[in-house]
């Protein structure tokens, strides 16, 4: 089966990519550095060609309200007509867990982005993730104050890269569920928690603090903004195992 990936050397693209070759599937890891733009349209004729599957797992360069807004937008417009002209049978992307029960800039674009999939007729499945533990540097950069990283004590439940990139192969490889499945880690803790635990493994000195009224990247966060509220496929790697995977590959 031919399947094209589109921000196939990113880093759930690239583990996509590599567990779906060794599948024995044709994969084409798509990006502007490879040839295939999506806010362009450059290459993507050419790409999707003969493809049945298409995974979508691009991201923004700009995380700014409006940056993000736009191109997830121009992305989502541009790919699925492509995918549409190709006759692909099931597209597949990759959002966030709670994503509409957020109010920042990100998560809104992320809304946009399953909108278009929903409207445009092609067999699909959304699937939302919680936080990568790959991201944890990032948010505790995004919180901190000085020294200090404030953040909320609402829930949190960080997957593995790995667990991710398992989970999009499964679901392109299986029928279309026209609709949402969600994947979460296996440990679920306040977000000043796990953010800390992960901080002491590293040996940064930054103090996180536990603020009600800290906001993650402009939004609010209630007790269970974050987390899957049904169901939802777990990872295997806990934050335990994950730092002694990550800091035995550094
Ligand atoms: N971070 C989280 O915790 C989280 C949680 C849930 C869902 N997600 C979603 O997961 C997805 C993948 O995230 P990631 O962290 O794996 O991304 P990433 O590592 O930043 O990789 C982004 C990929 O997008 C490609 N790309 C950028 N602009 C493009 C364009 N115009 N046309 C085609 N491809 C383009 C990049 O290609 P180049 O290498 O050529 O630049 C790269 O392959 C995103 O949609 C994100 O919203 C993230």
């Amino acid at each position: 089966m031919k399947i094209v990936v589109i921000g196939g050397t990113g880093l759930i693209g690239s583990k996509t990519v590599a567990i779906l070759r060794q599948g024995g599937h044709e994969v084409v890891a798509a990006s502007p550095n490879s040839g295939v733009n999506t806010i362009t349209g450059e290459g993507l004729k050419e790409a999707l060609a003969g493809a049945q599957v298409v995974i979508d797992l691009a991201n923004s360069p700009s995380f700014e309200d409006k940056a993000v807004l736009e191109f997830f937008e121009t992305s989502g417009r541009n790919l699925l007509a492509a995918e549409a002209a190709a006759g692909v049978r099931h597209h597949v992307a990759l959002s966030i867990v709670g994503t509409d029960r957020s109010d920042n800039g990100y998560f809104r674009a992320k809304v946009a982005q399953e909108k278009l999939i929903v409207a445009s007729g092609i067999p699909y499945t959304i699937i939302r993730s919680t936080q990568f533990m790959e991201f944890l540097g990032g948010i505790a950069a995004s919180s901190a104050d000085g020294n200090l990283v404030r953040l909320s004590p609402g829930l949190f439940q960080p997957i593995a890269s790995d667990d991710v990139a398992a989970s999009v192969a499964d679901v392109a490889l299986a029928a279309p569920r026209n609709g949402i499945v969600e994947i979460a880690g296996p440990e679920r803790a306040p977000f000043n928690e796990i953010v800390a635990r992960y901080l002491k493994a590293l040996g940064d000195p930054r103090e996180v603090v536990r603020d009600p009224e800290a906001r993650y990247f402009g939004g609010r966060v209630e007790e269970k903004s974050l987390v899957p509220l049904g169901e939802a496929r777990l990872g295997r790697i806990g934050l335990d195992e994950w730092l002694r995977r990550s800091q035995a590959k550094a």
